[in-house]
């Protein structure tokens, strides 16, 4: 495979589905094969788990279901979307992968993070993303920010309480010190137009690294 799969992960309001698509804009105008994606999601199928997960009314779902489900709806979309352009030598910016599930169901839910990724690497035969960007926030500043955006969905996850979101935090920074290499932090406190560049820098220094 010649192509690049950048992952952007980050908590609620980080700010990281914005800049993905700012980023896709970039490199669509220097003419590179770019496509955004998301998870849940990407592909009809899992679009369609996507509304299963994600509904407020399913209040009662399991958190193993809940694994399951994500882990499905990862492997239709990494099969469907993310391999066959990576494959034709493209750029996929994914909103979300693996590490979510590692966060949310592994740390967040109590599933633990070596159960989640065993699961993951059955979903995903062991493909990882060639760099992740993590955006980091406060989860008082990040929920404040979707507050602010009325127009936004709101949905079951959005309902969980404040402490499940530094959870959240508190996970992802571990998993960035377990693999420095691959995912990087990005201040997402910062102004939208910052965390943008910080993330051009970013990109551009892996393709850079990558070339060399
Ligand atoms: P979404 O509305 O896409 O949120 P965001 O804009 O924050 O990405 O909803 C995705 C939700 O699903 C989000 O709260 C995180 C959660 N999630 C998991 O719990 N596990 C996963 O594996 C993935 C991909 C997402």
């Amino acid at each position: 495979m010649s192509g690049l799969f950048i992952t952007f992960e980050g908590g609620e309001g980080a700010g990281k589905t914005t800049v993905l698509q700012q980023v896709k804009e970039k490199f669509e105008q220097d003419g590179m094969q770019v496509i955004a994606t998301r998870e849940p999601g990407g592909s009809v199928i899992a679009e369609k788990v996507r509304d299963v997960i994600l509904d407020p009314l399913h209040t009662e779902m399991d958190a193993r279901t809940e694994a399951l489900l994500y882990a499905a709806a990862r492997r239709q979309h990494l099969v469907e979307t993310v391999i066959p352009h990576v494959k034709k030598g493209g750029i996929v910016l994914c909103d979300r992968f693996v590490d979510s599930s590692l966060v949310y169901q592994g740390v967040a839910r109590g599933i633990g993070i070596d159960e989640v990724l065993q699961l993951n690497l059955f979903a995903t035969e062991g493909m990882m993303p060639d760099l992740t960007l993590y955006f980091d926030v406060k989860p008082e500043v990040g929920l404040a920010r979707i507050a602010e955006h009325k127009g936004r969905e709101f949905n079951r996850l959005d309902q969980e309480s404040i402490a499940f979101h530094h959870k959240v935090r508190k996970a992802y920074l571990h998993l960035q010190e377990r693999e420095p290499k691959r995912i990087h932090t990005i201040d997402a406190s910062e102004q939208i137009g910052d965390v943008l560049t910080k993330s051009l820098q970013e990109i551009q220094a892996f393709m850079e690294k990558k070339t060399t």
